[in-house]
């Protein structure tokens, strides 16, 4: 790991696509919490599973116009991570942290976990 970037980890899958067609899921990854949720492009996204307001769980919440919503305030997420307020307009400044995601066979695989402790975000 290198200070508090991603750390680097062997291959590793998550779930299988199906297991996402019809909403996020939780996964475990040496102890990290992920989500692993399907954006509009049919493609999978794998965050840390810690909404960056109050840390509930999005893998809890639900997936809307191609934004993974957490299920405590209903902030919404886009496809890189970044919170979307009701504007539309995403927010740089506060987002879930991702890792890139691979498809094979069928199923998520990732070689690298998310930052630990990312930053809070307060209401935008
Ligand atoms: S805890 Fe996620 S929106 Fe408040």
């Amino acid at each position: 790991m290198s200070g508090r970037g991603r750390m680097n980890i062997e291959p590793t899958r998550l779930c299988v696509m199906d297991d996402i067609r019809d909403g996020p899921r939780r996964v475990v990854v040496e102890g990290e919490g992920l989500v692993v949720w399907m954006a509009a492009d049919g493609q999978p996204r794998v965050f840390a599973d810690r909404c960056p307001h109050r840390d509930a769980r999005l893998s809890a919440g639900h997936v809307e116009n191609g934004r993974l919503l957490c299920p405590f305030h209903l902030w919404a997420f886009d496809e890189s991570g970044l919170y979307v307020g009701p504007d539309g307009v995403a927010d740089p400044t506060c987002a879930v942290p991702g890792v890139p995601a691979d498809v094979r066979d069928g199923a998520v695989w990732i070689s690298r976990l998310p930052v630990r402790d990312p930053a809070r975000c307060e209401s935008p």
